[in-house]
């Protein structure tokens, strides 16, 4: 299968481009500023990259479209702490675009090609804030909770035609963005995350991977966040 992983040179979607790699998929490594990252990675896992913004309608479709992916996971994600009422900066717009209208440029451009094949799958990588919100993550919250739905909508409108859609739902990883939250946030939430740990990039990646392939589901958001939603 050949697969394209957004986001794939670093944190979490490194996790998940290596782990499709492992079993022999061909990986195509999706960034936009670490382009020395994703030509490393390529280089050594035997597939490909390319560059572009998420958030860019036209510069998706024409990196993109091309490809001919089996497999899209949209895992480009970019997070962002400010208070509503204080936030009025350009930060917030951004980070709704690149965690929503990310995930449905690049379903967009990946989803003809699926159609006319009558195959393909779509996995969307969220947050567990779509579940459990914070304090000062309302545009991160509010982009994962409308990446959850069109989840939803898309697979409404695929499945029928042999394209399924599902995302999997993170908690608070020791990679990426996970890894860099401040040290004070991250004990506040380990006290609420009942297996008293963070995850692995790994068991992540193996949820993407299960996703992928479990032919009967769809239109599903797996959570794995080790109870911290419960
Ligand atoms: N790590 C966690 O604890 C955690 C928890 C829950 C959910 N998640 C989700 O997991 C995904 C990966 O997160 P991470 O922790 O690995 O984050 P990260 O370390 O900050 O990496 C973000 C990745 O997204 C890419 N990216 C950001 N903005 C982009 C844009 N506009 N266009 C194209 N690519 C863009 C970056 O590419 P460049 O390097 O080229 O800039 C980078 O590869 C995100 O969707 C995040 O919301 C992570």
């Amino acid at each position: 299968m050949k697969v394209l992983v957004t986001g794939g040179s670093r944190g979490l979607g490194e996790h998940i481009a290596r782990a499709f790699a492992a079993r022999g998929d061909e990986v195509v490594v999706g960034c936009r500023v670490h382009e020395d990252k994703a030509r490393a990675l390529a280089e050594e896992l035997g597939g490909s990259w390319v560059r572009f913004d998420v958030r860019d309608r036209d510069a998706v479709r024409q990196a993109i479209e091309p490809l001919d992916v089996d497999v899209l996971v949209n895992n480009a994600g970019l997070t962002h702490q400010g208070f509503f009422a204080m936030d009025d900066g350009p930060t917030w717009d951004e980070v709704v675009a690149t965690n929503l209208l990310g995930p449905a440029n690049c379903a967009r451009a990946v989803v003809r090609g699926m159609l006319a094949r009558g195959s393909g799958a779509i996995v969307n990588v969220g947050s567990v804030v779509s579940e459990r919100t914070l304090p000062g993550h309302s545009a991160y919250a509010a982009a994962k909770s409308g990446l959850t739905s069109l989840t939803k909508s898309l697979a409404m409108e695929l499945g029928g035609r042999g394209v399924r859609v599902n995302a999997v739902i993170p908690g608070v990883l020791d990679v990426g963005m996970g890894q860099r939250m401040p040290p004070r946030l991250k004990t506040r939430l380990l006290e609420h995350i009942p297996v008293g740990r963070v995850g692995t990039g790994h068991e992540v990646a193996a949820a993407v991977l299960f996703l992928t392939d479990a032919t009967y589901i769809h239109g599903q958001c797996l959570v794995v966040d080790g109870g911290l939603s419960l």
